[in-house]
């Protein structure tokens, strides 16, 4: 497994942004890594997001801070150039995997059946995103995927939260469960990062207990 995997799967969460402003960028850092989760996966789904990721880049250097939504080779190049260190996309687009593949730029799409997962083992990624996570069938799915496929592991989002939170990374078939739920959009709007600190840091919690 590369560094990037064994990071993501240590950290155990992902949490995925929606940032509207590159103001709230580096209060919403310092408020997941105070919660004890310095990761963040910022999406392509505001014209804020390349900024924020610069921001976050420079204000927390050792920060994972990744790029979400990521529908374009442009998207790819800006994310990474802003200071991204991984790209993540919702479905299974070749021609984002490939260029990130050839350019050493760690990189998880996303998959739901199996003829996607066979795109990604062919082309050698350990830890793609299953997503949207619930509504494909949650772990059942991923435990069915993950039996010709014993080489891959998963990263479920869209739906996951702290109430399900345990089921998903009792799996050991899940590298980390990415979602929104500690850094929903009316807290950020409200600048409620004490908040957003505290829901970091019951997710911690929740995932040392359950992964020890
Ligand atoms: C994603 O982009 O991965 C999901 O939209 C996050 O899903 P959630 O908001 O249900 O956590």
């Amino acid at each position: 497994m590369s560094v990037m995997n064994e990071t993501i799967q240590g950290l155990g969460l992902v949490p995925v942004v929606v940032l509207n402003d590159a103001k709230d960028a580096v209060p919403l850092a310092k408020a997941l890594c105070d919660g004890g989760l310095p990761v963040a996966e910022v999406t392509f789904r505001t014209d804020a997001a390349e900024e924020s990721i610069r921001q976050i880049a420079q204000a927390f250097p050792k920060m994972l801070v990744g790029a979400g939504t990521v529908l374009t080779i442009d998207q790819v190049d800006r994310a990474v150039a802003a200071g991204a260190k991984f790209i993540v996309a919702p479905g299974f687009d070749p021609e984002i995997v490939d260029y990130c593949i050839s350019k050493d730029i760690p990189v998880y799409p996303g998959v739901v059946t199996p003829s996607e997962l066979a795109q990604a083992v062919k082309r050698g990624l350990k830890v793609v995103k299953f997503f949207p996570a619930e509504a494909y069938g949650g772990v059942s799915t991923i435990k069915a995927l993950a039996a010709p496929y014993p080489m891959v592991k998963f990263m479920p989002t869209g739906g996951v939260n702290l109430k399900n939170l345990k089921n998903y990374l009792e799996c050991d078939k899940i590298a980390a469960c990415g979602g929104s739920w500690m850094v929903k959009g009316d807290l950020i709007k409200a600048g409620a990062f004490d908040e957003i600190c505290k829901l970091t840091a019951d997710a911690v919690a929740l995932a040392k207990e359950i992964r020890g």
